[in-house]
């Protein structure tokens, strides 16, 4: 097995998690520690701070988090390890905007630090609302808890959790916000999407690889399709997702990372900021859809009734939390260029959805049809194409789709899959992307981050539809039957190229 040639070295750091009592906290971040400790790779020295407005005790706050642990970990309580993990856990209730709150988590850290012996290094992870960003790194500054960058001191680190503005402005006054408090280099803006193992696998796939680069552009490819679908609805989330919709909440982070991820040219190094550089330079190369093109290149809808298992399903507006005449899309789909010379002529189909068929991600590359000859004479029964496909989730794999001759004396042909699946080919199971994700803060590699200029160019793109759709937007959205694939607009979208959307 062949080793990254800069291995992550995580230091013994504290990890404050502002919005400690909320749903992130207990199931995404207290487990994905625990299981980072479980595997050998946390620090050996490490503590965590919780914080929030309800009043819970230390005691309250480990109570919590080995009931998080047990619910949602991908590894099991261990008796023998938790009693030292436990006594690292701590909570410090407190109002983001009261400044004594402020004064007290200080004085906590200290106490904490001194107590476990730790250097001083600080992680604030901002998992809370939005809203309360400005104020919570406002009161980490006055309170004197945040270091200047320096490569001797101990360092101080934030953690911005998505969704990062809901336009060009407000993500603008929030990137400010920070970045008043904490230089760029001290700022992990998360897409969790970064953090997965298909995802990361994208690179090796590309460059370590001969077979691949050489074909990676427009002569041999004729499209890419990018796939993130739910099957769920808005559940409990409807206050969140009717400011929020389809677009923003998908397309504007995870999808164009995505997309950044294939089209990207190869970087000169895997240093943070030359791999992204090279990501950013893909969202500058986004033709824009602005005004009248939203009508011809995207596609919204919202889910309505249907049945899923038997059973009724209400569609959208009928959702708790959601008015009863929203207009907020459920389903989006686009048509896109990347307007450089790999990728020139290119159509890009992104879809994303909930309420659909079935939970699956993934990013499928069509490639060019061979010339009509030999197998492929038969200009009524064209052979498929070559598809390489990524799978995301559930299951991270890859997929080949090559045609292979049928057996028997006749020279008919099929298409077959050639499969990879991480669970199958590697003994270990895959770290959460949020371990991956929380380790490379404590190495301070900021490689799977967004940096600023990489959110507000993707905003700018997605700001452009979203003033292209209040202006020619119909005000009611198409329906598609929860539980299906979408709406018929969709088909038709990509159908009028002569193509189709994958059938997952
Ligand atoms: N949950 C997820 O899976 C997920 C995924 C991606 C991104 N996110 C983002 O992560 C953030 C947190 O999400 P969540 O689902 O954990 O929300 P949540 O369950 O509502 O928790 C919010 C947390 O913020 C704290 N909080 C809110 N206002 C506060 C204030 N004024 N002062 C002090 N603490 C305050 C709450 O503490 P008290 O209730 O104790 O006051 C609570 O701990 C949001 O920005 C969300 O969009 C969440």
């Amino acid at each position: 097995m062949s080793e990254p040639t800069h291995p992550l070295v995580p230091q013994p750091c504290t990890l404050v998690i502002f919005g400690g009592s909320g749903d992130l906290a207990r199931r995404k971040l207290i487990p994905a520690v625990y299981n980072l400790l479980l595997d050998g790779i946390l620090p050996p020295n490490y503590a965590i701070l919780g914080n929030g407005r309800t009043p819970l005790s230390d005691a309250d706050f480990r109570q919590t988090a080995r009931e998080a642990i047990a619910k949602y970990s991908r590894q099991k309580i261990s008796e023998k390890v938790w009693p030292d993990f436990e006594r690292r856990l701590f909570f410090v209730a407190g109002s983001l905007q009261d400044p004594k709150a402020y004064k007290a988590l200080r004085q906590r850290l200290e106490q904490i630090e001194t107590d476990l012996k730790l250097p001083g290094n600080r992680i604030f992870y901002l998992a809370i609302p939005p809203t309360s960003i400005a104020d919570a790194v406002e009161g980490l500054r006055s309170a004197g808890l945040v270091q200047p960058p320096s490569s001797e001191g101990p360092f101080s680190r934030v953690i911005v959790e998505k969704p990062i503005g809901r336009d060009l402005d407000s993500a603008r006054k929030i990137n400010e916000a920070v970045s008043r408090v904490f230089d760029e280099s001290q700022i992990f803006r998360i897409d969790h999407y970064l953090g997965k193992e298909t995802v990361q696998n994208l690179l090796v796939l590309r460059f370590a690889n001969s077979i691949f680069e050489p074909i990676w552009n427009y002569k041999f490819i004729d499209h890419v399709q990018i796939t993130v679908a739910e099957a769920e609805g808005v559940g409990t989330r409807a206050t969140y997702y009717e400011e929020a919709g389809a677009l923003r909440d998908m397309v504007q982070n995870h999808i164009l990372q995505l997309l950044c991820l294939v089209a990207m040219e190869p970087p000169h190094s895997l240093d943070a900021d030359v791999v992204r550089n090279a990501r950013m330079e893909v969202l500058r190369c986004l033709r824009l859809i602005t005004g009248k093109d939203v009508e011809k290149y995207t596609v919204r809808a919202q889910y309505g009734p249907g049945k899923v298992k038997g059973a009724d399903v209400p569609g959208y507006r009928r959702e708790p939390g959601v008015k009863p005449d929203s207009t907020i899309e459920t389903y989006v789909a686009i048509k896109l260029f990347v307007e450089n010379w790999r990728w020139s002529g290119v159509p890009w189909y992104l879809r994303t959805g909930k309420g659909l068929a079935k939970r699956a991600s993934e990013i499928a590359v069509f490639f060019k049809p061979i010339p009509q000859i030999l197998f492929n004479a038969n200009p009524e029964a064209p052979l498929d194409p070559n598809i390489l496909v990524m799978k995301i989730q559930p299951e991270e794999g890859l997929t080949l789709r090559i045609i292979c001759k049928v057996p028997g004396t006749k020279a008919k042909t099929n298409p077959v899959e050639l499969h990879f699946l991480y669970g199958e080919a590697f003994a270990v199971p895959s770290p959460e992307a949020y371990e991956r994700l929380l380790l490379d803060v404590m190495a301070g590699d900021a490689s799977l981050f967004m940096r600023r200029d990489a959110v507000e160019a993707s905003w700018a793109w997605i700001t452009g539809i979203l003033e292209g759709w209040d202006t020619f937007g119909t005000k009611w959205l198409p329906e598609y039957p929860v539980g299906s694939w979408g709406p018929v607009e969709a088909n038709r979208l990509i159908e009028s190229d002569g193509r189709a959307w994958r059938t997952l």
